[in-house]
């Protein structure tokens, strides 16, 4: 699969790239500088040494929409294989941050000319990205021009502005495309599968934020049945259900490692355990497993309900964290007191899209109100942030390839979200196994962490799928080192197939495990 090396035809200068047109975009400003030997280190990354690319920047607007988004392309000048690799974004950030830079680095050294951008949204430097600055016009009006940029049409602009730039840079089109993504990023993968279905021949579309409208709404549910209830349980409490559940159904999947790989075997009911003991170094001393507590977490785990009690979006499973940052049902508790915390991209998508409004006061939502925002959200964000049309033919007749990896402990995004679109897409297509692949990990949480398997190899198992055309049956997962130093190894299975123990044999090691 290697190609010899590409030599760029001109020099890195503004001018190589002058021509560069985009239809329904002005170009305000082009740059271009290049880099010679830099050593790049941005977070999660190691360093990369020795780089050598033309950093290609571009700030352009859709006249009459007054936006302005920036879009960077790094092109390798000496190690050039031929292919591009688009980055993409978390939170409800599009990319252009240190993540995707990090990102990119790995991209350009391992030979790709690689592309991310800025959807045209303010700040967009640090992860924990929200839409404060840019959501509402005017309180009770969304600015949906810059969500649609962020939504879709960014993913157009920047994806051909780069390959423009290639075009200019090398005097030919990249061989082969890929985008790189996880959760913003796999919705954005997904959005380019379902839109922009001829512009890249690989997509790495992991647990991605699908079905953003519902399940951002979802995920509010334990924050609102708190508020019902007045009563916001300590963590230590939650979390001690979360270990019941864990010690009830671990075994069942024929190993004890505190995943739970087969979550719909596990029918743990955690009314049976009010009342229990639990140690709490958040409160004064031990306490009780309260019934409010055991509500808040049968509202995380069985998903948003209406007022005739019919369910409305899917809930996480038993073994993902509850309490934490993103936790759903985190409080924040001072001195043996807890108050409601609520998970912020969900604060902020009820605050900013749904009330409109940031000066709403959503503990005292009832439940009408919780069904009206929810309604609201699936009324008027579907056709524009949803990413959920299950029809991908024009990308499967495009010769497109799409790989999609989802821990199935998740703490945000239910993994039945993404399993929900691959079931309506092979009720489209029989076939879909063909060009879209989806593969659990049992244990991972969203993008990474948690005790699951992280599948390090998906993007090659991707890159050898698009080019040798051999499609990857199962992905190698690894988990985070324990205390101790040691990893476990496990395949993840393509779905609908589920990763068994064959009933000996190490539990570390992947052979010792088959998918059935
Ligand atoms: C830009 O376009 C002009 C006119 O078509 C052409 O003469 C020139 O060579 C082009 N420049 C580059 C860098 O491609
Ligand atoms: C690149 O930079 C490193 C460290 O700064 C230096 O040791 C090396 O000699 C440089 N290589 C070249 C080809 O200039
Ligand atoms: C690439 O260019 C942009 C615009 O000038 C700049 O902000 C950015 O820091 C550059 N990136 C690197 C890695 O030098
Ligand atoms: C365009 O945006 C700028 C700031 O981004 C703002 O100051 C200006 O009022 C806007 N113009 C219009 C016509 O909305
Ligand atoms: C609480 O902590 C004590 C002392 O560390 C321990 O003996 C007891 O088993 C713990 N109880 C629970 C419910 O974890
Ligand atoms: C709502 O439905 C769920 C799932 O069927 C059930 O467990 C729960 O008891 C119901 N709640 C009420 C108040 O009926
Ligand atoms: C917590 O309690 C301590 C000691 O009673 C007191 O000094 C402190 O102000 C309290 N903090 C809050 C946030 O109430
Ligand atoms: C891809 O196919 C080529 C030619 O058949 C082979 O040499 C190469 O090893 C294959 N690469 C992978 C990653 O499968
Ligand atoms: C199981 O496999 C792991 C990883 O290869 C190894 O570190 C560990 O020592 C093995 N355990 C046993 C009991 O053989």
């Amino acid at each position: 699969m290697s190609f010899p090396l590409t030599s760029p035809l001109f020099s890195c200068i503004s001018s190589t790239f002058s021509n560069v047109t985009l239809f329904g975009a002005s170009i305000i400003e082009l740059g271009a500088t290049q880099l010679t030997n830099v050593s790049l280190a941005y977070p999660y990354y190691p360093t990369y040494g020795g780089l050598n690319f033309c950093n290609v920047s571009v700030t352009y607007t859709h006249p009459g929409q007054n936006d302005t988004l920036r879009v960077q392309v790094w092109l390798p000048s000496t190690t050039y294989t031929e292919r591009m690799q688009g980055i993409g974004g978390g939170s409800y950030g599009a990319g252009l941050n240190d993540v995707a830079f990090g990102g990119m680095a790995l991209a350009v050294s391992q030979g790709y000319a690689a592309v991310t951008l800025d959807a045209g949204l303010p700040s967009q430097k640090t992860v924990d990205l929200q839409p404060e600055d840019w959501a509402l016009l005017s309180p009770g009006n969304v600015d949906l021009y810059a969500l649609q940029n962020l939504a879709s049409v960014s993913l157009s602009d920047a994806t051909l502005l780069a390959k423009d730039f290639v075009e200019s840079y090398y005097g030919q089109l990249p061989k082969f495309s890929y985008w790189n993504g996880c959760s913003q990023g796999g919705r954005q993968g997904l959005m380019l599968a379902q839109q922009y279905p001829d512009l890249y021949d690989g997509i790495l579309a992991a647990s991605p934020a699908i079905s953003w409208n519902k399940w951002a709404i979802g995920d509010y549910y334990p924050t609102f049945v708190m508020d019902q209830l007045k009563q916001y349980p300590y963590a230590c409490e939650l979390e001690a259900i979360r270990t019941a559940a864990i010690n009830a159904c671990d075994e069942l999947d024929g190993v004890v490692d505190g995943i739970i790989t087969d979550p719909e075997a596990c029918n743990f009911d955690p009314s049976t355990v009010v009342g229990g003991p639990v140690n709490c170094s958040d409160a004064a001393g031990p306490l009780t497993i309260s019934d409010a507590a055991v509500k808040v977490v049968q509202a995380v785990w069985g998903g948003a309900r209406d007022d005739r009690n019919e369910s409305l979006w899917f809930g996480l499973n038993k073994d993902a964290a509850i309490t934490g940052s993103s936790g759903l049902a985190e409080t924040s508790c001072t001195n043996g007191t807890c108050s409601r915390s609520p998970p912020p991209l969900c604060n902020t998508w009820l605050q900013y899209f749904l009330a409109k409004d940031p000066s709403v006061d959503l503990s005292t939502m009832t439940q009408t109100y919780y069904d009206d925002l929810f309604r609201i959200s699936v009324q008027q964000y579907t056709s524009i942030y949803g990413t959920d049309d299950p029809d991908l033919s024009a990308f499967r007749d495009s010769g497109g390839k799409m790989i999609t990896y989802h821990g199935l402990s998740d703490v945000l995004i239910p993994p039945m979200t993404t399993q929900h679109y691959y079931d309506a897409a092979t009720a489209v297509d029989q076939s879909v196994q063909d060009y879209y692949r989806l593969f659990f990990s049992p244990g991972l949480g969203h993008c990474d962490g948690g005790l699951g398997g992280y599948p390090a190899g998906a993007f090659e198992a991707l890159q050898t799928w698009v080019e040798n055309g051999t499609a990857p049956d199962t992905l190698l997962g690894t988990s985070a080192a324990d205390s101790q130093g040691n990893v476990i190894e496990r395949p993840l299975c393509l779905y609908p197939k589920k990763q068994i123990y064959k009933g000996s044999g190490n539990t570390s090691v992947a052979e010792n495990f088959a998918c059935e």
